[in-house]
């Protein structure tokens, strides 16, 4: 039976892919047929604890600190060819960390300087495959963020950067596009979760009522990198339930 999201025989990258939305958005890949590899910071697969979202079953790793140019460099794919580049690592500096250099600096390398790193260094591949890239970038990036001025820059950076590759690439046969969620129960938001005065802040303000989840945002991901989407390219998704409206 013909399927638009079947990927068997592709090969798909998440960068972050080894805890949260980006593990979600992996297994989601994995489980419609493809070969999936994921980056992430830690040494060893062992060392993720599935309590922190990260399920590591059936999907390669490699340890890359994407904050290092050098390092993304020296990384090689355990496959010959690219179908699929998903791009969801982020981080994120509390305590008004991002008001000050070193926190800044941090931040706009992992959340941005990365996304144009990794994607230039994957582009021979994806043009062979005539692949597509999926960054994931947030709600953040569509507004002011109280405490966290590089995450929000960062954001707006990633949603700008879709458009430009997106205009960039498309005569070459690349698709790039963006999914931007809203509130997603991660190890990066447990700072809300943790807090029940702010989760329930958090929850009412959320049209739907509910936060989001790594397989909603992978619902996403599935359709911007399927033939179902084949003439959208430096878009972004907002996957948030509402919130943003
Ligand atoms: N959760 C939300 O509500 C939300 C909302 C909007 C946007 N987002 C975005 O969604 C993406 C995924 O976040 P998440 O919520 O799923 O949080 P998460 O579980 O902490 O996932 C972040 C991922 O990025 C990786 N990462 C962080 N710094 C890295 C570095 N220097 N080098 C390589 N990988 C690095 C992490 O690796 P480790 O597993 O080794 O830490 C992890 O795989 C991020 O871009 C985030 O900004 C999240």
């Amino acid at each position: 039976m013909h399927s638009d999201t079947d990927f068997t025989g592709k090969t798909v990258l998440v960068v972050g892919g080894s805890s949260g939305i980006g593990n979600g958005i992996a297994h989601a890949f994995r489980e419609r047929g493809a070969q999936v590899h994921v980056w992430g910071t830690r040494a060893d697969p062992a060392d993720y604890d599935p309590a922190d979202g990260s399920d590591l079953s059936g999907l390669g790793y490699t340890c890359v600190d994407v904050g290092d140019p050098d390092a993304i460099e020296a990384a090689s794919l355990p496959f010959g060819t690219l179908d699929v580049l998903v791009l969801c690592q982020g981080t994120v500096v509390y305590k008004r960390g991002e008001f000050e250099r070193p926190g800044w600096d941090r931040v706009m390398a992992v959340n941005l300087d990365s996304l144009m790193h990794i994607a230039r260094k994957f582009k021979p591949q994806l043009l062979d495959s005539r692949g597509s890239v999926i960054v994931v970038s947030s709600i953040s990036g569509l507004k002011a963020n109280i405490g966290n001025p590089a995450y929000a820059a960062s954001k707006a950076g990633a949603i700008s950067l879709t458009k430009t590759l997106g205009q960039a690439w498309a005569p070459e046969g690349i698709r790039v596009n963006g999914l931007a969620p809203g509130l997603v129960d991660t190890k990066l938001t447990k700072v809300t979760t943790q807090n029940p005065e702010r989760m329930a802040g958090a929850l009412a303000s959320i049209p739907q009522r509910r936060m989001g989840t790594p397989a909603d945002m992978a619902g996403a991901a599935i359709f911007l990198a399927s033939p179902l989407a084949s003439y959208v390219t430096g878009h972004t998704l907002i996957v948030d339930g509402g919130l943003s409206l």
